[in-house]
């Protein structure tokens, strides 16, 4: 086989890139270690920065998002029982969209597969040869077969335990993380949100945070230590231990009942540095890890295919490397900021087991700041709806 670019990973990343490619000409391949409906059945990330939104409309997916997303001028950040509200709108001037990246990534699907796009599901032992030459390949299994693509570049949009990343030596590559000690157990409940905007919840027995998918479909996560498993968490203790970090008006009128779905994710940072080996590319959760807290993750991924697009189309239709040249060096400056919103609005919003009496009242002193100072709502909002890129 012969392709332009050969994209690893069938998640977001990867699907995106190959479909805004496709609008312009550029022929690609995705290959997908895994099945189309185990991709869907992963419940991630639900808030959309404007960038991203407008990615989507470029590629010509933003449709279903345009009727079914729920357009949030504010969020809020709620500390026992006192809520702030951050009026995102009215300080950057731009809201987001509650929509999930399940549906992201189905509607992705759906304009791949509706415009004849090839995607490779079930590959096994992808490998990368020869991205230092201006002829790269990648090789793989399937159906027990062995089967090889010749390409111009290589997109790693194969996420944090991709191969894309560990092609690169060693010697080049440097990886920078910060592992934190808990993890998030996330619950997808069919109950009508409690509150119409997400609420970020800071209280004396660790994080909680209300976010939604529709109208009776809820998202709900609380801190929980990393040793816990799922089925430590009955539904009516995880209910109980919800209520106990909600601000009381909302424990009073939130709607228990059916739990569709419940995982646990571990909280890391990470980055790796460079994004580009010779014509391999990184994209995504192959090159950086955020913690879920302030939704980063899916829109980090976001602003590289952005970038990755941009440079990809500067070669093929202008003739010019600067694009693809200045990969790295563009979206790690993007990254880093993002990186250090992320583990700043972490550490504003969880308990931390290590923390001294001292380290608690410095929390506590941060988040008052917040309620009182419009320049630190500013700097959160501006943060929160996502840097320009
Ligand atoms: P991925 O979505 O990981 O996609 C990579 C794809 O590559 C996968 O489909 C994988 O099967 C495939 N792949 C991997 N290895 C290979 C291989 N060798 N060959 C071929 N294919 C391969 N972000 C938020 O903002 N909010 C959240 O609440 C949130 N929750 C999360 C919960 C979990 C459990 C995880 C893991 C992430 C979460 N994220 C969240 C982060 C967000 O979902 C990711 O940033 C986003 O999925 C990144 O997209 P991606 O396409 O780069 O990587
Ligand atoms: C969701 C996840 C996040 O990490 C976040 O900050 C906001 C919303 C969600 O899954 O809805």
């Amino acid at each position: 086989m012969r392709t332009q670019v050969c994209i690893i990973g069938g998640g977001p990343s990867g699907l995106l890139l190959s479909q805004l490619l496709h609008r312009k000409g550029i022929d690609s391949v995705v290959l997908e270690r895994k099945t189309k409906e185990y991709v869907l059945g992963r419940i991630r990330a639900g808030v959309l920065e404007q960038g991203l939104v407008d990615l989507m409309r470029q590629a010509g997916v933003a449709a279903r998002m345009e009727s079914e997303g729920y357009v949030h001028d504010g969020t809020q950040i709620s500390c026992g029982d006192a809520l702030i509200r951050i009026d995102i709108k009215a300080l950057t001037g731009k809201p987001v969209v509650v929509y999930g990246q399940t549906e992201v990534t189905r509607d992705l699907y759906e304009a791949r597969e509706n415009s004849g796009g090839q995607i490779e599901f079930n590959v096994e032992g992808v490998t990368i040869h020869d991205a230092r030459t201006d002829a790269p390949s990648v090789t793989f299994m399937r159906d027990g077969t062995h089967h090889r693509i010749d390409c111009d570049f290589v997109a790693g949009c194969d996420g944090f335990h991709g191969v894309s990343r560990k092609t690169i030596p060693d010697d080049v590559r440097r990886d920078y993380e910060k592992v934190y000690p808990f993890g998030w157990l996330g619950v997808l409940s069919q109950t009508p949100p409690v509150d119409h905007e997400l609420i970020y919840a800071a209280s004396d027995r660790g994080f909680a945070l209300a976010s939604m998918r529709n109208s009776n479909l809820s998202r709900y996560y609380i801190q929980v230590p990393l040793s816990d498993r799922p089925d430590d968490w009955p539904d009516q203790t995880f209910w109980g231990e919800f209520k106990k970090r909600i601000p009381q008006g909302h424990a009073a009128k939130l709607i228990t009942g059916p739990i569709i779905e419940k995982s646990i994710a571990p909280l890391r940072s990470f980055v790796t540095e460079p994004m580009r080996w010779g014509r391999l590319f990184l994209c995504g959760d192959a090159a950086h890890i955020v913690p879920p807290t302030g939704a980063k993750g899916l829109n980090t991924a976001a602003s590289d295919v952005h970038y990755l697009y941009q440079g990809l189309c500067q070669h093929y239709l202008e003739g010019s490397d600067d694009g693809i040249d200045a990969y790295s060096d563009k979206a790690l400056a993007r990254i880093w900021k993002a990186e250090r919103f992320s583990w700043w609005m972490t550490n504003l919003l969880h308990r931390f087991p290590e923390w001294s009496d001292f380290d608690l009242k410095m929390q506590q002193a941060e988040i008052d700041f917040l309620r009182s100072n419009e320049a630190a709502q500013r700097a959160l909002a501006e943060n929160y709806v996502g840097l320009p890129y």
